[in-house]
């Protein structure tokens, strides 16, 4: 075992240190998970929807938290507590108190001592109905890729909707083909921490065994292919997360991708949390989620093209002086509404304007904005006589822009053009 590799015992007794990347990590997963039960099951007429999320490098279940001596649930214990979080507000905020939600989970690990860890913690957590039944939860032992498929065969037999939480140590036990297979099954996501310190080392070595995986794994051959030697610089940087990004949607044909960047030290990534949707509706929750857990001041920096949403460890805030809660939200949010007038203004004067919900579709890979963003730019532009929004054929002033609202270039602005 490496020396510095996170392990834990069969009987649960050592706890790994939690990085504080990894803390980040865990609330974003719950945060979304929460609300995509809530968007799924709160938002259709029906009582009744089935989910089965898999965990497929589930680790031990417990860590302690190095900051105040106390255990911090892993996570597999966050996703079930968040689903019944979720559920419990689809009963109470949308009044569907008779909700039946069939959650199945998987959770994969290829130690076995890690599962046995895991199962001793949940139990302590009175999660004791979940290890012994096969039903609603299985502990399985093996690489996550050999039990791939036949997963995929019980989530086509289930017909549920499927949230892959993908969480190697490395970058050789997901292969693209794997995501491909969870991709076009449909109602199906993925949460993928990508390594791109791989690429990084990859691009300063060009090792002969890291390039077979680059070509194999990952089918990055097109990808990264820089002019000058690679030396972390912002513009390489965004260079390498542009690219990942453009690579995985390529490969996957996910039809929403997007990232989470977590920061190493001050400037320097460690991983991606990508995420890969067939629906906009997934990736508008993951953003929102994003949103929350984001402690970037991404875009008064203009670091938002390197980094986008991310999180930042707490050495930074102390090394900085500022304190924990430093408020980059505020800073951000107005940012974020500006920063839309690039990409949305040229789809709005083009035409006889654009439906909304087209406006999002068009451009939500492009921007860390969330749907409030969009509906504040609007409402801006309006103020501004900017825009004009039509509902039903006519002129609204409503300000709860709609889906199906046409948002186009105010009359008076299309008339000045021409005299
Ligand atoms: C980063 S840890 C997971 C931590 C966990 N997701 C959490 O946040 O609490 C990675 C885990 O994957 C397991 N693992 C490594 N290679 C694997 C493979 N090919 N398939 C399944 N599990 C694997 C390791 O034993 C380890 O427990």
């Amino acid at each position: 075992m490496a020396k510095n590799e996170t392990f834990w015992t069969a009987d649960g007794s050592h706890l790994p240190d939690v990085q504080p990347h990894t803390k980040a990590k865990h609330r974003l997963v719950e945060e979304y998970i929460q609300n995509w039960i809530v968007t799924l099951c709160g938002n259709n007429i029906g009582k009744r929807k089935k989910v089965l999320i898999v965990d497929g490098f589930c680790g031990g279940g417990m860590y302690r938290d190095p900051e105040n001596g106390e255990m911090w649930a892993g996570s597999p214990i966050r996703i079930i507590q968040a689903v019944e979080k979720g559920l419990e507000r689809v009963k109470i905020e949308k009044s569907k108190p008779d909700y039946d939600l069939q959650a199945k989970y998987i959770f994969i690990d290829s130690k076995k001592e890690h599962l046995d860890s895991l199962r001793v913690h949940m139990m302590g957590l009175g999660l004791g109905d979940y290890t012994n039944n096969p039903e609603k939860c299985e502990l399985l032992w093996g690489k996550f890729d050999q039990q791939l498929e036949s997963i995929l065969l019980e989530v086509k037999k289930l017909r549920a909707s499927s949230f892959f939480l993908l969480d190697p140590f490395g970058y050789t036990d997901v292969s693209m083909q794997n995501m491909r297979d969870i991709i076009e099954l449909g109602k199906s996501e993925i949460l993928y921490t990508f390594m791109i310190d791989f690429v990084r080392r990859f691009l300063k070595t060009n090792n002969r065994k890291l390039k077979l995986s680059f070509q194999s794994v990952l089918e990055a051959d097109g990808y990264y292919e820089l002019k000058d030697t690679y030396k972390d610089t912002p513009a390489q940087q965004e260079y390498l997360k542009d690219q990942t990004l453009n690579l995985f949607r390529k490969r996957t044909k996910a039809d929403f991708v997007y990232g989470f960047s977590l920061l190493h030290n001050q400037s320097l990534v460690k991983y991606y949390l990508i995420h890969l949707a067939s629906s906009v509706v997934a990736q508008r929750v993951m953003k929102s989620a994003m949103w929350a857990q984001n402690n970037l001041d991404f875009l008064c920096r203009h670091h938002d093209s390197v980094y986008g949403m991310g999180h930042k460890s707490v050495y930074y805030f102390e090394s900085q002086n500022l304190p924990r809660c430093f408020d980059v939200k505020e800073t951000n949010n107005q940012a974020c509404i500006e920063k839309l007038d690039e990409h949305l203004m040229p789809l709005i004067y083009s035409g006889d304007g654009i439906q909304f919900s087209d406006l999002e579709l068009k451009t939500i890979q492009t921007n860390p904005a969330t749907i409030k963003h969009y509906v504040e730019f609007v409402n801006q532009q309006r103020d501004a006589k900017e825009v004009e929004v039509i509902r039903d054929g006519k002129i609204t002033t409503s300000k709860q822009v709609k889906s199906t609202d046409i948002i186009l270039r105010a009359k008076y602005k299309q008339t000045k053009l021409f005299t």
